[in-house]
């Protein structure tokens, strides 16, 4: 039976790759951009557009848009930058975005069969894992995405029980993401970056929905 995936952010650095991976492995891809499509995922209009345009079902749904400057705000080293614009952009991309694509996720997905949701959030959005500080609005826009996931998880496994939805972090990857704040860390291709996170889904089970996982498949402390 043929694999159908789908890729939101499938013009990003990783969300390519995720989406050539899982060519390479046998799936059927729908890839769904800003670039190609004109997804905004700010404008609830056009997820709802583009979203409900899509029949599916999907064994594979991922998420793979986001940004850490968006709206060009760079990210806050000290608390007397916080800015209400720079958080309310933070939210709008990275955890309002992905909550709009969730409202379509139980009919995008098979009841009778395995399925798996992710979306990308980042380790930074860990509070339990947060030593250092700084990037609030990313850091906060991120946790949000974690909790609106997390619920997610536990709505859908009452309808969708071998359904496996969860939050990943990809590791430090070498993208546009990455161009300006990777100094000082080495930056994992995107192609093997979105091979883990494959191997990391396939490894799950629907014991493990609702997690928050990194590219190794370790737990990531909330
Ligand atoms: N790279 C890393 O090291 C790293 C680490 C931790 C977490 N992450 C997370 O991984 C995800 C992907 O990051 P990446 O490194 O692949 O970044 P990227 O190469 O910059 O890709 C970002 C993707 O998000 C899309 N996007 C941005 N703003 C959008 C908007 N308003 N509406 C719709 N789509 C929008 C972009 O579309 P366009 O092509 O149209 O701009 C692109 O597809 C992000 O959530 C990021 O936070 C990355």
């Amino acid at each position: 039976m043929t694999h159908n995936a789908l890729v939101i952010g499938a013009s990003g650095g990783i969300g390519s790759a995720l989406a050539s991976v899982l060519e390479s492995r046998g799936a059927r891809v729908t890839r769904l951009s800003r670039r190609d499509d004109g997804l905004e995922l700010t404008d609830p209009a056009s997820v709802e557009r583009l979203l409900g345009a899509l029949d599916g079902p999907f064994e594979t749904v991922l998420v793979a848009t986001g940004a850490l400057e968006p709206g060009g705000h760079r990210p806050e080293k000290a608390l007397r930058q916080i800015n209400a614009e720079a958080l309310a952009a933070q939210f709008a991309l990275n955890a309002t975005g992905p909550a709009l694509v969730l409202r379509h996720l139980p009919r995008l997905l098979p009841r009778d069969r395995p399925s798996r949701f992710a979306a990308l959030s980042a380790r930074v959005g860990s509070i339990g894992d947060n030593r250092l500080g700084g990037w609030h609005g990313y850091r906060a826009a991120k946790a949000a995405l974690n909790q609106l996931v997390h619920g997610a998880a536990i709505e859908l496994a009452r309808s969708h029980h071998e359904a496996v939805c969860v939050v990943l972090h990809p590791g430090t990857v070498a993208t546009r993401l990455t161009e300006t704040h990777g100094a000082g860390h080495a930056r994992v291709p995107a192609k093997a970056a979105a091979a883990h996170l494959l191997d990391v889904l396939d490894g799950l089970s629907p014991a493990d929905t609702g997690g928050f996982f990194d590219w190794a498949g370790k737990p990531v402390p909330w």
